[in-house]
This record gives structure tokens, C-alpha cells and sequence, in this order.
């Protein structure tokens, strides 16, 4: 950039009171509106903590050294800085926003960093899972849009751990996919598979990440769950998991989790005439544990109203009057 062409007044002997407007005023230069509002309201909010912690030079060293070892820690197969802002907060936060859910509709929750691009594709009934010690569950789902109609052709990913609470890629010797698929619901809207029971598991924490932990005093444990996403043309992508009730860990997730929508009671496959059909048409025996669950999936249209009428009126809110640019909010200054 060449200074000689800034239109703005000099930026010298700046002080703890004026550093912030006038740091927001060279940024104004930015053309893109949404970069500008994004870096303006950083810029604001990284200043006003400063601040107000009366942050020390040692401290904010300490920061960056954090940051220094969270960007080394990460590899093809390890993201710190996804786990950071999961135990922040802020992965959760961020998927409220930008995907709201209508009520009816399934919930979301956090992606984690073990979904992969190589599972294998599965049919109807098929297993997941190739650990002979985890305990065999029956999953039985169904998946609609919010009027109740059946949605055929939902590409669903599942991903789950091994009994052991490890995922396959936590293994250095992995010889493949295991614990996880890619399925097709069929045109009832069913999809059914067999799985393992899930086990709650700590989240990696040799790291950064699990060091900040401990000096938070939190232990880093997720509750028994099993992950699913799903995609269909026209409707809003849906990366969710369920939770076994009653895990010791159920209202204490390290990354925040668990939604009670998303809680769910384990069945048990009977031996009298009730459950001879639920036998006869999966193919399972007496006493093999169930998981059933109906998920609605909101379409592209419904979560984009949504999210612009929730943008339009959280700024509201604050005092702030917005438009819309693609959708995300820049102040309205006409
Ligand atoms: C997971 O559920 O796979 C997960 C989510 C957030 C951080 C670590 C793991
Ligand atoms: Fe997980």
C-alpha cells in the first residue's frame, strides 16, 4: 500500500484510549465489507479484553507461545486448533449460528477432528465395526424433512470408536477404515447397520490442548456416542451424534456436546412374540442391544431464513442496524 495515498489522519502517539478507533480506521480501507466488519469487531473486542484484564507483557507472551504450540502440535491427522476452539466453546457456538435448527428439526453438535474421507460404502444391515470385543447394538433409524416425508437417497457417514475409545486413525499401524461407513437411506427414509456399543473416551490431550486442561482443572472425557452426517441436495448439511443416557460423562462433555434432543435410551432385542419380527427382519438374536432413532433433516431454504432472520435480530439486539451481504451481516450505513 502506499502511505502517500491514506486518507487518513497520521497514526502516531497512539494511547491505551484512542489505539482501537484508530487501528479500526486503516482497516476501513478494506473493500470487502464483511472482512472490514469481521476485523472491526476483532479488532474492538481483542482491545477491550486487553484492557480490561489489564493484560501483562508476560502474559500475552505466554499466549503467543500457546498458540506457537498448538500450530506445531498439528499434523495431516491431528487439528489443535479444532480441539482448541472445541474446549472454548466456540466449535459449538459457531454451528448454532451458522446452521439454526427449526424446532422439530434434529440438532447438530460438534464435527470433531476423527470424521474421514475413506470410509467404506455399506448396505442395509451391514456392520461397522470389526472389534470382537466391543458389544454387539442393532442401529434402526429413519431420517425426514420436517413435514414427515420420507427422505430417499441421504448420503449418512457414521463414525464411532472401538471399544477401547479410540477411533481407527489413532492407530499408527491403521490398516483401514474401521468403526465407520457411508450409507444411502432407502425410499422409506430407513437406514439400519450393525455396530458396537459406544464407550466414552478422552479427546487427545498429550498436547497443548490437554495442558490448558489440566490447568482448568477439566478432564477431558466426551460421553459414549456415535457420530452421523448427512447430506442431500436442497438441504442443510446436518453433522450431529447421539448419546447413550446415563454415561458418566453426559452433562460434563469436554467440548459441549451433548443436547438433550440428542440423548437416547438404549432397547434390547426380547425373546417373546413382540420382538420375533424386530428378530426375524434384522436377523439378530435375544438380548443384542438397540439404538432407534428418527432424524429431520431442514432444507438449504428453511435454515437460511432462519439464520438471517436470527443475524437481523441478535444485531437488533445490540443497537446494531445491518443488511445482508450473502447472507452474513455488515453494518448498514446508508
Ligand atoms: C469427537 O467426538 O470425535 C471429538 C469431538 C471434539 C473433539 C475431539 C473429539
Ligand atoms: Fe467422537
Amino acid at each position: 500500500m502506499d502511505p502517500s495515498q491514506v486518507t487518513i489522519p497520521p497514526l502516531k502517539d497512539l494511547t491505551i484510549e484512542n489505539i482501537t478507533e484508530n487501528t479500526v480506521l486503516i482497516n476501513s480501507q478494506c473493500p470487502d465489507p464483511r472482512l472490514r466488519y469481521v476485523l472491526e469487531r476483532l479488532v474492538s473486542h481483542m482491545h477491550d479484553f486487553a484492557r480490561e484484564t489489564r493484560l501483562s507483557t508476560k502474559e500475552w507472551m505466554t499466549g503467543l507461545q500457546f498458540l506457537t504450540e498448538v500450530g506445531k502440535t498439528c499434523t495431516d491427522v491431528r487439528q489443535e486448533f479444532i480441539l482448541l476452539s472445541d474446549i472454548l466453546g466456540l466449535s459449538l457456538l459457531v454451528d448454532a449460528i451458522d446452521h439454526p435448527k427449526p424446532a422439530g428439526s434434529t440438532e447438530g453438535t460438534v464435527l470433531g477432528p476423527f470424521h474421514t474421507h475413506d470410509p467404506p460404502t455399506i448396505a442395509a444391515g451391514d456392520s461397522i465395526s470389526q472389534d470382537p470385543a466391543g458389544e454387539p447394538l442393532l442401529v434402526i433409524c429413519t431420517v425426514r424433512d420436517t413435514s414427515g416425508q420420507a427422505l430417499e437417497g441421504v448420503k449418512i457417514d457414521i463414525w464411532e470408536t472401538d471399544s477401547t475409545g479410540h477411533y481407527d486413525v489413532q492407530y499408527a499401524d491403521r490398516q483401514g477404515p474401521d468403526g465407520r461407513c457411508v450409507m444411502t437411506s432407502d425410499a422409506q427414509g430407513n437406514f439400519w447397520f450393525k455396530a458396537i456399543k459406544p464407550v466414552p473416551y478422552p479427546i487427545p490431550h498429550d498436547g497443548p490442548v490437554g495442558k490448558l486442561l489440566r490447568a482448568l482443572r477439566r478432564h477431558p472425557y466426551r460421553p459414549s456416542h456415535m457420530h452421523f452426517m448427512f447430506e442431500k441436495e436442497g438441504f442443510d448439511h446436518l453433522i450431529t451424534a447421539l448419546y447413550l443416557r446415563g454415561d458418566p460423562y453426559e452433562s460434563s462433555d469436554a467440548v459441549f456436546g451433548v443436547k438433550s434432543s440428542l440423548v437416547v435410551d438404549l432397547g434390547t432385542v426380547g425373546e417373546g412374540e413382540g420382538d420375533r419380527r424386530i428378530r426375524e427382519r434384522y436377523g439378530v438374536r435375544p438380548g443384542m442391544a438397540v439404538l432407534k432413532h428418527d432424524f429431520v433433516l431442514v432444507t438449504e431454504m428453511e435454515a437460511r431464513e432462519l439464520r438471517e432472520r436470527n443475524s437481523v435480530s441478535a444485531l437488533e439486539m445490540l443497537g446494531k442496524k445491518v443488511r445482508l451481504v450473502d447472507g452474513l451481516p455488515v453494518p448498514d450505513v446508508d
